[in-house]
This record gives structure tokens, C-alpha cells and sequence, in this order.
């Protein structure tokens, strides 16, 4: 799936792209470079602009992540995958869905496409399956891919040494027993409201703006000016001193530019969000007031 990224930070290390993949652009409105969540419109033009470009024959599959993670927790409009279903079925191109870190109620739900009620072909799965304890990944389709595969003419020549491993699923299967007898995903829903309606007040502070989320996935930029989305110069690398500024408040988390990204264990306690918050305002205070 790396290999797929749009994200250009990616790419150096590792020589020429993998051929065949094409990136539709990602609309880069957003002072702090990521994308933006009323920009779905433009987003699905793209990627019918790209279709049409390479030629609706050439395309196999449009591959999407159902909430743009590493690239700055944006999620998208409701209404873009059920446009983006469209698009693919009317170009009979397969809709692969990167749930790598929205499955297994990441986003409130056990998958993030349930959101939007959209029938994927095929996903990519790993991290929350085993909670991350012992490795494992997966890639699930559709019986009508997986028929294709199996009644197609000679063999489906693709494996990888430790595939089906007993151990990763075993430790999935219990990892997911607990999820279940623990509620977490109905945790990450309600916290994850929690968190999100906590940052949209947090928009108080003068330098908080940006505020999105689905779920447990959630973030927020810290702007010079939230009104005009004006952003700090880059040189201020306000987005660096804000990660510097938590952790010594008892908070580790990410940022992407000036884009502070929270991602709470699905354990996560109304309490624990609570003092998340105080210590994501306090941090902005002090990096602001140093200005
Ligand atoms: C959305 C998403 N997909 C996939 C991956 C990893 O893909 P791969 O295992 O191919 O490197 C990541 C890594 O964090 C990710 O965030």
C-alpha cells in the first residue's frame, strides 16, 4: 500500500514509482498542505479526469483510504464515496478501500466505509486486527473478485511466506473477542464525539482552526489566523513545537505541517479525553504565547 501513497515524502527512498499506479491529485487548499474536507467535489472530478486520461479500459481499480490519515485526518463529504461508487461502477473499475487504520472501529464503526453504506470490491486490513501484539495484515474481496480469480485460466501466482499464519490470526481472532466484549468501538464512537465536539470548543483559543474527525481519528490545525485559514510562516514550525510541547503534560501523538492529529487508544476513558484536551490547550497556549 505504500507503494500506492500519494504522500510525496515517501517516494525518494525508494527510486521510481511502482509503474501503472496513477496518483489523481489531491486538491492541496489547506494552508497547512493537506487536503480539505469541502473539497470532494473537486476530488471525484480528478479522478474521473484520470480515468478518462489513462482510458477507462487500462483501469483496474481506484484505490482510496476512507479517511486520509497519514496525510492529515481529513475525512471526507458523506456524499464522496457513494460518488465514488458511482464512478467506479460506471466505468466498471473495481473501489479498493485502504482500511489499514480505520478498520476495526477506528472511526466509531467496525469499518469506516459503513459510514457512507458503500459496497467496496476489495480492502486492505491490518493494524487493529491484532491490536498490533503480533503482526498481521489482509486483503479481502468479494466473491464476485474472488470467483474471478478461482474460474479464471491458470493459476493466481501470488504468496507470501508467512500468509495465513496461525499465530496473527489466533491473536486476531482473541484481539477482536475482546473488542467485542469490551464494546471499543462503541467507545471510540461516543469518545470520539467527545474529543471532536472538545476541539470545535477549543476553537475559543484564537489559533485553533481546522477542527475535523470521524470517530477516534480527529485533528485540528494551529493556525496564525483560523478566520482567514491563514497559516504561521514555515519557518515558525509551530505544528514541531506543538508535538515538542505535550509530551511533558502526559500526551503523544502526531502532526502533519501545522496539522496536530489525535488517534486515542480505543480504551480511551470519558476522563482521559477530558484531560486530553486540557493538555492540547495548554500546549497551544504556551507555543502560542511564546510568539
Ligand atoms: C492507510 C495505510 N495503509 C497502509 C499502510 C501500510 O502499508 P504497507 O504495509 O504496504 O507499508 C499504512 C501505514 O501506516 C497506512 O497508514
Amino acid at each position: 500500500m505504500t507503494a500506492a501513497t500519494g504522500m510525496q515524502v515517501f517516494k525518494p527512498q525508494f527510486g521510481r514509482p511502482v509503474p501503472d499506479i496513477i496518483n489523481a491529485t489531491t486538491p492541496n487548499v489547506t494552508p497547512t498542505g493537506g487536503g480539505r474536507i469541502d473539497s470532494g467535489n473537486l476530488m471525484i472530478d480528478n479522478i474521473v479526469a484520470t480515468i478518462e486520461q489513462e482510458g477507462p479500459d487500462s483501469v483496474a481499480a481506484v484505490i482510496a483510504e476512507p479517511v486520509q490519515g497519514a496525510g492529515g485526518v481529513y475525512p471526507p463529504p458523506d456524499d464522496y464515496f457513494p460518488r465514488l461508487r458511482e464512478v467506479c461502477d460506471r466505468y466498471e473499475v473495481l473501489l479498493v478501500v485502504d482500511e489499514v487504520i480505520t478498520g476495526f472501529g477506528r472511526t466509531g464503526k467496525w469499518f469506516a466505509l459503513e459510514h457512507f453504506d458503500v459496497q467496496l470490491d476489495m480492502m486492505s486490513i491490518a493494524k487493529a486486527i491484532t491490536s498490533g501484539y503480533v503482526s498481521m495484515g489482509a486483503a479481502v474481496w468479494s466473491k464476485e473478485v474472488h470467483e474471478t480469480i478461482t474460474d479464471g485460466p491458470g493459476k493466481f501466482m501470488h504468496a507470501y511466506t508467512n500468509s495465513g499464519h496461525a499465530t496473527g490470526a489466533a491473536v486476531g481472532l482473541r484481539n477482536l473477542q475482546i473488542f467485542e466484549d469490551e464494546n471499543l468501538v462503541e467507545n471510540a464512537a461516543a469518545r470520539g464525539d467527545q474529543l471532536l465536539s472538545g476541539l470545535q470548543r477549543l476553537t475559543e483559543n484564537p489559533h485553533i482552526g481546522n477542527v475535523r474527525g470521524l470517530g477516534f481519528m480527529c485533528g485540528f490545525d494551529i493556525l496564525k489566523d483560523p478566520e482567514t485559514d491563514e497559516a504561521f510562516p514555515a519557518a515558525d514550525a509551530m505544528g514541531a513545537k506543538l508535538l515538542k510541547a505535550c509530551p511533558s503534560r502526559g500526551l503523544i501523538s502526531r502532526v502533519r505541517n501545522d496539522g496536530y492529529l489525535l488517534a486515542p487508544p480505543l480504551v480511551a476513558s470519558e476522563a482521559e479525553v477530558d484531560e486530553i484536551l486540557t493538555i492540547v490547550e495548554d500546549s497551544v497556549r504556551q507555543v502560542t504565547a511564546a510568539l
